[in-house]
């Protein structure tokens, strides 16, 4: 349940944020505003669109947000954001996923075990969506980019980290970022629907070399059409108007975040079609 502060209304403290207190009203969960107090949560891709939302959503509700993605000075609006409106200490991780590495991984380990000690959340958001193109013309450089950025990556950050989410000494939730196309791949989506269905691939495999022996909840998440720039280069012709907004999906996130639990492990979740706890298992919180 909800917590509810002395006004009465359990949603106040996301006032600071107009379009996500107005999202809000048609969540499906709606977490106790410090859900996440004291957690740490890394976002990748957290300067744009769904990452944008989610740590600012995150920080609101206390946790303490690693923010990475690829443009510093988005990053850094970000971080500027969160200090004005929230008491978190959040930090930036400037760097381009495409060529992300072992030696990336050891030290965004080291820096995070340093400044937090564990890590509670790991959300693999950012992607780039290559080229709307046959197979028969895709261009080898969008392929091996998308390759890097949408499932290269997400191994690298994965494996390096994995040994921080597992001494938090309560679940921690580990989220891939799907698509409709891993989900079903169609014609013309190329790089981006191949490195969506490896990802999966990696979250079905991971889900299940861990499902006896971590506390580590692993997910898939499929956000559907949302109002993003991704989604504008995808679909140039689309009213934008008739997509739902990332702050729209923040109440599914902030249930696997905020309540991860043994029965979401490996489970694929969409977020336009998710109907709230209830619907999906157990909902108590670990
Ligand atoms: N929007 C939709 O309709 C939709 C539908 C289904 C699935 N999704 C998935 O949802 C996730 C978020 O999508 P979105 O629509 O929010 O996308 P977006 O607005 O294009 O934002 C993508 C984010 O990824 C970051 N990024 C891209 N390349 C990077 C790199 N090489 N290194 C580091 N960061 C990089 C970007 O950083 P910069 O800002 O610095 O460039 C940006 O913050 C993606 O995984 C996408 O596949 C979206």
């Amino acid at each position: 349940m909800p917590s509810k502060n002395s006004a009465g209304d359990s949603r106040a403290h996301l006032r600071v944020f107009p379009e996500l207190h107005q999202s809000s009203r048609g969540w499906r969960f709606v977490p106790a505003a410090d859900a996440l107090k004291d957690r740490t949560v890394l976002i990748t891709g957290a300067g744009a669109g769904i990452g944008l939302t989610l740590a600012k959503t995150c920080a609101l509700h206390g946790a303490n947000v690693v923010l990475l993605g690829k443009t510093r000075a988005r990053l850094e609006a970000v971080f500027d954001w969160i200090g004005e409106h929230t008491h978190t200490r959040p930090v930036i991780v400037p760097c381009d996923l495409a060529a992300f590495a072992d030696e990336n991984g050891q030290a965004l380990h080291d820096a995070i075990a340093d400044e937090y000690g564990s890590l509670d959340a790991l959300v693999h958001n950012a992607s780039v969506l290559g080229s709307i193109t046959p197979i028969a013309h895709y261009p080898s450089s969008a392929w091996e980019n998308a390759l890097r950025v949408n499932t290269s990556a997400p191994f690298y950050l994965t494996r390096a980290l994995l040994p921080l989410m597992e001494v938090t000494g309560r679940h921690s939730s580990l989220i891939f970022t799907s698509s409709g196309v891993a989900r079903q791949p169609r014609a013309f989506w190329g790089a981006y629907a191949v490195s969506k269905v490896a990802l999966e691939g990696l979250c079905t495999v991971l889900a299940e070399e861990l499902a006896q022996t971590s506390n580590v909840i692993v997910t898939s998440l499929n956000p559907g059409g949302t109002r993003t720039v991704m989604r504008r280069e995808a679909y140039p012709a689309e009213d934008p108007n008739t997509l739902p907004m990332p702050e729209d999906h923040m109440d599914l996130y902030l249930w696997l975040l905020s309540a991860a639990t043994r029965t979401q492990h490996g489970q694929r979740f969409s977020a336009r079609e998710w109907q709230g706890p209830s619907q999906s298992g157990d909902s108590s919180a670990v």
